[in-house]
């Protein structure tokens, strides 16, 4: 905000000035308006908005590292349901070839691999006191041990899907899906998790209109909503097949 010049013959006076000094209050102190231009110093602005913090601690990275991979994990669930309605982006929107199934194996890998990354980040806190151990085997943790648990199941469950979609061609078919349905276990836990644990890990209630826990309600919703659908088409497929198989070939 540049000083106000107050040599200025044509300078209002100070009823007229009155409104701008209202107006300049907040963002400017009286000194630069009514000292003379000699007697002005003016402060180096600041780097950055002070209202906006711009420090992130670990266990914010940790956090971010979570909420992405429950946003991987929510994507890779979308692709598969879209591979179970038999999608075509040839022959439906966006009419174009897109290998959909490449995108759902990939966002897989990148679940995984966020959701290692983030208990293990939690080790360079050194104020928390996470080991090894308690990422492994989180029943005796520093804090939260519940919903550390919980986490980790999440996880194993995960490893457990992913390691077995790349052995699919080895287990066989039947083998293989079994493992794939646990994928569902998976999602329940790291679900729970994401929306129970404390990100500041001081076991306060669960605010539910921090961004975090607003992404991933919005997640579990998008995912519900998908899993009814899938409900009502199998329904509808089971109660045509045996009408079809009555009819005269
Ligand atoms: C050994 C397994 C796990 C452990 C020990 C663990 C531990 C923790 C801890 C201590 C927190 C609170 C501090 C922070 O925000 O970093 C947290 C939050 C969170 N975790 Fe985990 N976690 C595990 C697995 C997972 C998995 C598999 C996912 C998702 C795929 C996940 C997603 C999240 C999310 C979304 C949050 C909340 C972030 C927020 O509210 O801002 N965690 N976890």
């Amino acid at each position: 905000m540049p000083p106000t010049n107050s040599t200025n013959s044509s300078a209002p006076s100070s009823p007229e000035i009155l409104p701008v000094i209202s107006v300049l209050w907040p963002q400017c102190p009286p000194v630069y308006i009514f000292s003379s231009p000699s007697d002005v110093t003016l402060r180096p602005a600041p780097a950055s908005n002070p209202s906006m913090p711009t420090d992130i601690t670990i266990l914010d990275l940790s956090a971010y590292v979570g909420l992405t991979a429950v946003g991987a994990i929510t994507l890779n669930i979308l692709l598969g349901t879209l591979m179970v309605f038999r999608y075509s982006p040839v022959r439906q929107w966006p009419h174009r070839r897109f290998n959909y199934f490449r995108l759902h194996n990939l966002s897989g890998y990148t679940a995984l691999s966020l959701a290692v990354l983030h208990p293990v980040i939690l080790l360079f806190d050194k104020s928390k006191k996470f080991r090894l151990l308690d990422l492994l085997y989180p029943v005796h943790s520093p804090s939260q041990p519940l919903e550390n648990t919980i986490g980790a199941v999440a996880l194993y469950g995960i490893v457990l899907v992913v390691v077995t979609s790349y052995l699919r061609i080895r287990l066989g078919r039947r083998l293989w899906k079994s493992f794939h349905f646990s994928i569902y276990v998976a999602t329940a836990a790291l679900f729970w998790h994401s929306l129970f644990t404390d990100p500041a890990l001081k076991n306060s209630p669960v605010d539910w209109f921090d961004g975090g826990k607003l992404f991933v309600a919005s997640c579990l919703l998008t995912i519900a909503i998908v899993a009814a659908l899938r409900y009502r088409h199998s329904a509808q497929k089971s109660r045509i097949t045996p009408a079809r198989q009555g009819w005269p070939s």
